[in-house]
């Protein structure tokens, strides 16, 4: 698939719009226009809904090692500074950035192969004879910003570089006020900000993103068939809602890979069609995070290369960066145990998968014309759960009452979904509007609809045509579509 195709249908279309375009633009930052929205916010709540509302706390999901509840949160995106000094953000969250002194280039020194020189496009980054580049040094990937109006160092505050740590601190007041009982999950979609060096590949590393998280605790002992569990469970997501098993892998981290408190770490990765062939990019991470997350809360910030873990001391012998000092243990009512929970997390990236769910949707093929001529036809083949408008409605003509029995029809599918109504210009080119924007079903109203009041449904993806009851459309829909 042409990635330069894609990108111009979803800004001719309205999918995505560079962020303040009229200025110029700024790397790294997007906005989703009237029908990327939509397709957002389907793939959103079909995760909150899979992940956290539908799920049914008294039975056990298959592969599952026993039944389990879920609960959501949605926490503020700044957060007490010491979170991050503490997660190990403020002192690790960085990439190794290399500049060019001769021409101001910027670059991750781990994507300097990929990279060009502005100079000489055909060369890499220090190839080039003008090249000067410095060697690589931290950058730190957190947003700062000022809370207060004193707007000193000690007012820094930054911008959330990801939503897990939101959860973490909150354990407590979530087991104190609900009853949840371990093994159980809190969910959280939020934007995060990451001041990425080289944000590139269309939406796929931004500086602005959303996250689709989940931390799950459980005990220690069943930890490792949670972080299996929940390994398949989000793969199975992708798959159900259309990415194709081909194009998607899970990649099992080495060994060497790991950290050593970790058990696992699994990344699912998609097949951008920017990458080139045989590579893979990030949709979703799963990781066995052990306790290493609420140890951090309450005791200070862990130094995750010490076995067993032990806290970060500064040079007085305190810890380096001071916990909470809250007790974020957890005593099982039934066993009467007290353990620190160990946590498994699925962090999956709402714009990525956004941007998989395109990618997989673009194809071309052959469709007859209004003359029956055959024409390359583009169009969006979206699951109808995430499609952005889950059906269109035309009246063939402007006149013989088509309109009138259209609008009835438009009126009545609005209530339940997101449907458009089209009365404009030939009808081959409306259907072709709404293949472009991935709409899996349009409903024409013509001469026959006024004589027997039937209306035909047309297919998106297979063209076929039926006739069905105008009475009947919104039931036809909603069984198609669901919802
Ligand atoms: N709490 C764990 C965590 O944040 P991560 O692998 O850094 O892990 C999780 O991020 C997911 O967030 C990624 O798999 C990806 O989908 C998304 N993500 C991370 N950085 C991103 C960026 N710069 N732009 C878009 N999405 C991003």
């Amino acid at each position: 698939m042409d990635m330069d195709k894609l990108v111009s249908l979803c800004r001719r279309r309205g999918f995505l719009f560079q962020s303040s375009e009229i200025y110029g633009g700024l790397n790294g930052f997007w906005d989703y226009g009237p029908l990327g929205v939509e397709l957002k916010r389907n793939i959103k709540e079909a995760w909150w809904r899979d992940m956290v509302t539908a799920h049914n706390e008294l039975a056990r999901p298959p592969g599952a090692p026993s039944t389990y509840e879920m609960v959501g949160l949605d926490c503020s995106i700044i957060m007490h500074p010491q979170v991050w000094k503490v997660s190990g953000h403020y002192d690790l969250f960085h990439d190794m950035m290399v500049d060019c002194r001769e021409c101001q280039g910027r670059w991750r020194a781990d994507h300097l192969q990929s990279g060009e020189c502005p100079r000489k496009p055909s060369k890499r980054p220090g190839e080039f004879e003008k090249c000067q580049l410095t060697e690589p040094r931290e950058f730190n990937l957190m947003f700062k910003t000022i809370v207060g109006a004193m707007g000193g160092e000690e007012d820094t505050a930054f911008l959330r570089p990801e939503t897990a740590q939101g959860i973490f601190v909150n354990f407590k007041n979530v087991t104190d006020s609900t009853r949840v009982k371990i093994p159980f999950g809190i969910a959280q979609i939020g934007k995060s900000f990451r001041n990425e060096i080289t944000p590139r590949n269309f939406t796929f590393r931004s500086r602005e993103f959303e996250q689709m998280e989940i931390e799950f605790f459980c005990h220690p002992n069943s930890s490792r068939k949670w972080y299996e569990y929940w390994r398949d469970r989000r793969m199975a997501w992708y798959t159900g809602l259309g990415l194709a098993e081909g194009r998607l892998r899970l990649r099992d981290h080495a060994a060497d890979e790991l950290s050593h408190y970790s058990t696992g770490t699994g990344d699912i990765e998609y097949a951008f069609p920017f990458l080139a062939e045989g590579e893979f990019g990030e949709l979703e991470g799963v990781a066995h995070r052990g306790d290493f997350d609420l140890r951090s809360h309450m005791e200070g910030k862990l130094d995750p290369k010490t076995n067993p873990l032990t806290v970060e001391l500064g040079p007085d012998g305190k810890p380096l960066y001071k916990g909470s000092g809250r007790d974020l243990t957890y005593r099982d009512e039934v066993s009467n145990e007290h353990f620190t929970p160990h946590v498994i997390e699925p962090s999956a990236g709402a714009d990525r998968a956004t941007l998989a769910f395109l990618c997989e949707a673009y194809h071309e093929d052959q469709a007859p014309n209004d003359k029956g001529d055959m024409q390359t036809r583009t169009v969006m083949k979206f699951h109808p759960r995430v499609a952005p408008v889950k059906a269109a409605v035309f009246p063939l003509v402007k006149k013989d009452g088509m309109p009138e029995a259209a609008k009835e029809i438009y009126t009545a599918l609005k209530r339940r979904w997101v449907v458009f109504y089209d009365e404009k210009g030939a009808v081959g080119r409306r259907y072709r509007r709404q293949d472009e924007a991935g709409t899996p079903y349009c409903i024409t109203v013509d001469g026959q609809t006024l004589q027997d009041g039937t209306v035909t449904i047309r297919d998106r993806d297979t063209l076929e045509q039926w006739r069905v009851k105008s009475a009947d459309v919104v039931e036809e829909i909603a069984r198609r579509v669901g919802g």
